[in-house]
């Protein structure tokens, strides 16, 4: 029977409890990445396995150990998405959103796919809330980007957060790296792990980002990339961290980021918390000014990034930042008898018609139970309808959190008794914050 009571390792069920703030978190920076113009897409959760070979890159350990591919039905080899960036970009490139007004902001809130070691902030299926900005070479755009993923961050009251920034060069200047490191990591060769190894051929920058702990430390020894930047890719770069200390967003020079997706190029950043032990990036981004080109398509410079919704959700309950309330039950009706059970469904329903959150006994219940999962729901309010309800009209509501009652009418004039009530508490409530705010 484990087998189909326990979910897959590495994948997490948010309950019924939880849910609330997941969507708060996640309006929230839909929400702030509105105001920086950027609009919501939502592309499938598996692709053909060749987008990730090509967009993400062979020599990854992504699309190397930990992509979920499977062959379907027709003999395809699909691949459930292990980030957005490349699906998005495919989006693109098919819609030829590319040929309307350039840049081409968007944003997502998606699942994303991993075969790594489960442990704490890291799984095997986690969420991103991700934004791609498509179209654009200047470096006030890089600058643009790290804003927003920082304003969301901030936005949700997150604290501890450092920014890392570092530039990876464009292929012109990174072949002359290539080749520094090549030489470096050569005299070391027999030490790194059998990946690493024929990574030395291929793409030597990736031993830098490989996890095992021997080629970890060999790699805090090798050339640096800002060291071997070409002019224009240096200028950028001066040009990025100008505009973010205009903006006054805080920074430190990481020449260790080199991310672990191939398609970087020039600015990479990454949000790094101190509320996150080993899995500490709760965000990472960067340009890929050849990714749309590798998959076809034109020259179109683009930058983004991704936040991890798992590990911010861990930093927001880490650092207690308040959510709002859970929603609760307005009002519970507690009919008594067939006749009371059919009024008061013809009234809730038309409470819930007028947004009013409103429920009633659907499962045969006597008072007293009833009035216990009234308890537990949290009902702020509760009516019960017997024959004498019935007949004269009238009814008692009570206040469960005060106990007091009081008469109201059992027709239309109910919806603005309870709508004006909720109205006072906000209200109330308004004015309990900004009184705060004054004293503070
Ligand atoms: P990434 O660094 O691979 O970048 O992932 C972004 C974020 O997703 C990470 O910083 C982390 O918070 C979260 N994440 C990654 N893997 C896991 C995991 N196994 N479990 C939980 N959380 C995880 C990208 O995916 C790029 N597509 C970001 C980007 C967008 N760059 C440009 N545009």
């Amino acid at each position: 029977m484990e087998l189909i009571t326990k979910a897959i390792r590495g994948t997490q069920d948010v309950l019924p409890a939880d849910s609330h703030k997941w969507q708060y978190m996640e309006q929230t920076a839909l929400a702030i990445a509105r105001d920086y113009g950027y609009r919501e897409l939502r592309t499938p959760v598996f692709e053909h396995t060749e987008l990730f070979q090509r967009g993400v890159g062979e020599t990854t350990d992504v699309v190397q150990k930990e992509m979920y591919t499977f062959k379907d039905k027709g003999d395809r080899s699909i691949t459930l998405r292990p980030e957005g960036t490349a699906g998005a970009a495919r989006c693109l490139l098919e819609h030829s959103l590319h040929n309307g007004a350039l840049p081409q902001k968007v944003v997502y809130v998606t699942s994303c796919y991993r075969y790594e070691k489960p442990q704490a902030g890291r799984l095997r299926e986690f969420h991103q809330f991700g934004a791609e900005c498509f179209g654009t070479a200047a470096p006030q755009a890089d600058a643009e980007v790290i804003s927003l993923a920082r304003a969301v961050l901030t936005g949700l009251g997150v604290t501890g957060v450092t920014l890392h920034i570092n530039s990876i060069g464009c292929p012109t200047c990174r072949a002359e790296y290539h080749k520094a490191l090549k030489s470096y990591f050569a005299t070391r060769e027999e030490e790194l792990c059998d990946t690493c190894k024929d990574r030395l051929g291929r793409n030597p920058m990736r031993i830098l980002d490989c996890k095992s702990p021997v080629c970890k430390a060999i790699a805090a020894d090798a050339p640096v990339m800002l060291d071997h930047l070409c002019d224009d890719c240096a200028a950028h770069f001066d040009e990025v961290r100008a505009c973010l200390d205009a903006a006054e967003i805080p920074y430190e020079l990481d020449t260790g980021i080199v991310r672990g997706l191939d398609y970087y190029t020039r600015t990479v950043f990454e949000f790094v918390s101190d509320a996150l032990g080993a899995q500490a990036v709760v965000c990472g981004g960067g340009r890929y000014d050849g990714l749309i080109e590798e998959l076809g398509g034109p020259h179109l410079p683009s930058l983004g990034f991704a936040i991890g919704l798992e590990r911010l959700m861990l930093i927001l309950e880490a650092k207690g930042v308040p959510f709002p309330e859970p929603p609760r039950c307005e009002v519970y009706f507690a009919p008594m008898g067939n006749a009371a059970v059919r009024a008061c469904f013809g009234i809730v329903t038309r409470l819930r018609e007028g947004g009013v959150s409103a429920e009633c006994d659907i499962a045969g219940r006597g008072l007293k139970a009833q009035m216990k999962y009234a308890d537990k729901l949290g009902a702020r309010y509760t009516i019960v309808v017997g024959d004498n309800e019935l007949e004269t009209g009238r009814a008692q509501l009570k206040d469960m959190e005060t106990g007091t009652t009081e008469e109201v009418a059992l027709d239309d004039s109910l919806y603005t008794t309870l709508y004006n009530k909720s109205l006072d508490r906000q209200l109330a409530g308004m004015a309990d914050l900004f009184g705060s705010v004054m004293e503070g």
